[in-house]
């Protein structure tokens, strides 16, 4: 008898304490009004949809169906997080300009644990600017003047390389080439062998990235950390070794941070050096591979924009004295409609389909408040494919770029971030990008044979690969200038 009563005031607490819990989610706490949308099921959210697929450029259905629901600015639940998703110009200007204030990075739980907890994404601060610092001397403009041949030779080596093969799967072949390029030089990776052990580990936690913090073996989520591990114990090694052979000049990552580590009261630890050099690899692993892809891609599909293209490498190549050497860094900076055909395709591209923060204070926009504690997804797409900004937005057009003004090019053009988080590996990946169609146009000539349909969950996928067939060009010869 006893029992039994004990067991109903039991189940009557757990009921009570489950149906707050659930008011709780479906109407979270707010001093103010939250901005419509729904938080989905009970701990699913709404993640089913924000993963499901789409196979167009568009912006994802997740958020388009949403912004026609909701408009420009809406809540939801994703992988565990309460998210104000922001399709709208005016707020994301806003938080790109109160970075570190009221709003700082922040990505959810799966994101954090997988990248380390120092790591220079959710970094604020002295310690931000300082690794930022050390980046910057690797990729800003003298870093990159002095590994442009270097650049132009490993895409040589491997165009050349593809012609011999005939048809070959271009996103897998590219995404090996700019890891070459990555690797050899943040990290001085020249083994091959490593570098494949490198980039499967690498493949294997970024399937799991979005995905439930659920440690269990077996989940996405389980392998993406058992992935991690993999490659900062690849890290660490390739660290204790440059240790033993220490360089005089300062070459690649590793050196820098050798030579802060020896430092007398440096702030920099083996672990967050580590954590930062898994963040760096990871943050140009994927991006300018599919890039590079999707460009190609829309180069086929578009001949007067090839012919275009071809015609201002030739011109490059046409004013120099002997037609083979090595692009020049005036050569690189003079490639304008290269660098039209990049933003346009990084445009369509969206390669990052949305940037992260978490809201530091209860934050009023407009009649709503986002309220402190909340993640902030802000939806690049969404920009880039406005037809207010962008006429015909789904159309790859490059002479769009034609005389853009740049003062208001940063709010329409987020493809690399803004503000004070602005991708560190912007100009670097232009200039891979830039350096390798060049080589492509003007030695050889390819063919689309199969593949190359696109899936976005939201990230970009290539489902059936992409398969090209690369020539060597008979002409090249006939390009030399005139004496
Ligand atoms: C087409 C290629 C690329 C695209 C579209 C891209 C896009 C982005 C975006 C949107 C952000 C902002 C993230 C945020 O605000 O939370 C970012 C940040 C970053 N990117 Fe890139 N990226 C590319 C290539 C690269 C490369 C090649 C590197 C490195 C070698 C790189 C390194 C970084 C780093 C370290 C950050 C973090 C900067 C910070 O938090 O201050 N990216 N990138
Ligand atoms: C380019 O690559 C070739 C062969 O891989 C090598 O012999 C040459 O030294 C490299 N040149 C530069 C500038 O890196
Ligand atoms: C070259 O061709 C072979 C067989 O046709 C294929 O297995 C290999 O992956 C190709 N190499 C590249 C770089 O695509
Ligand atoms: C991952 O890294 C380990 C070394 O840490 C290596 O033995 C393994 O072959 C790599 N590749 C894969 C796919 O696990
Ligand atoms: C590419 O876009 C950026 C940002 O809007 C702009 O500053 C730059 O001038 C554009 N480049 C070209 C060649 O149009």
């Amino acid at each position: 008898m006893q029992y039994s009563i004990l067991f109903y005031i039991g189940s009557l607490l757990i009921s009570i304490i489950t149906a707050c819990w659930i008011y709780k989610w479906f109407y979270p706490k707010c001093d103010g009004i939250l901005p419509p949308g729904s938080m989905g099921l009970p701990l699913l959210g709404e993640t089913l949809q924000f993963l499901s697929s789409s196979t167009s450029f568009d912006i994802h259905p997740f958020v388009k169906k949403r912004m026609q629901r909701y408009g420009s600015v809406f809540k939801t639940n994703l992988v565990g997080s309460r998210i104000i998703v922001s399709a709208d110009g005016d707020l994301n200007n806003y938080i790109f300009k109160q970075e570190g204030d009221l709003f700082r990075s922040w990505y959810p739980a799966s994101f954090t644990e997988v990248f380390g907890r120092q790591n220079i994404g959710t970094l604020h601060g002295f310690m931000y600017k300082y690794l930022k610092n050390m980046v910057m001397n690797l990729l800003g403009p003298e870093g990159l003047r002095k590994m442009l041949p270097d650049v132009e030779n490993v895409s040589r080596n491997n165009l050349e390389r593809w012609a011999r093969n005939g048809t070959i799967e271009a996103r897998e072949s590219i995404a090996k080439m700019i890891f070459e390029l990555t690797a050899k030089k943040l990290i001085s990776c020249d083994s091959e062998e490593r570098r494949e052990d490198l980039r499967e580990n690498f493949s294997a936690f970024i399937k799991g990235l979005i995905s439930f913090p659920a440690n269990i073996p077996g989940t996405a989520y389980n392998k993406c950390m058992k992935g991690r591990k993999n490659v900062v114990a690849m890290l660490k090694d390739m660290l204790r070794e440059r240790r033993q052979n220490p360089r005089n000049e300062k070459v690649d990552f590793f050196d820098y941070v050798l030579e802060e580590l020896q430092q007398e009261g440096s702030i920099l630890t083996e672990e967050i050096a580590l954590d930062l050099m898994v963040t760096l690899l990871f943050a140009s692993f994927e991006t300018t591979s599919l890039a590079l892809t999707i460009a190609i891609k829309f180069l086929v599909d578009h001949p007067p924009v090839l012919k275009e293209l071809i015609e201002e490498h030739k011109a490059i190549i046409r004013r120099r004295d002997t037609s083979d050497s090595y692009i020049t860094w005036d050569e690189y900076k003079s490639m304008k409609f290269t660098f039209q055909v990049i933003n346009e395709t990084v445009r369509l591209a969206n390669i990052a389909p949305g940037i992260f923060r978490k809201a530091t204070k209860d934050i009023k926009f407009n009649e709503y408040t986002i309220p402190s504690g909340w993640g902030v997804m802000v939806c690049l797409p969404a920009v880039h494919l406005n037809h207010d900004i962008y006429e015909n937005p789904l159309k790859f057009n490059p002479w769009r770029w034609e005389g853009i003004d740049t003062n208001v090019g940063s709010r329409n053009f987020m493809a690399f971030g803004g503000g004070m988080r602005l991708c560190v590996g912007a100009e670097f990946a232009k200039m891979q990008m830039a350096v390798f169609l060049h080589c492509l146009v003007t030695k050889y000539k390819w063919k689309s044979i199969e593949g190359g349909d696109i899936v976005r969950n939201p990230g970009l996928q290539y489902p059936h690969g992409y398969y090209i067939k690369i020539d060597r060009k008979s002409e090249t010869m006939s390009y030399t200038r005139q004496r």
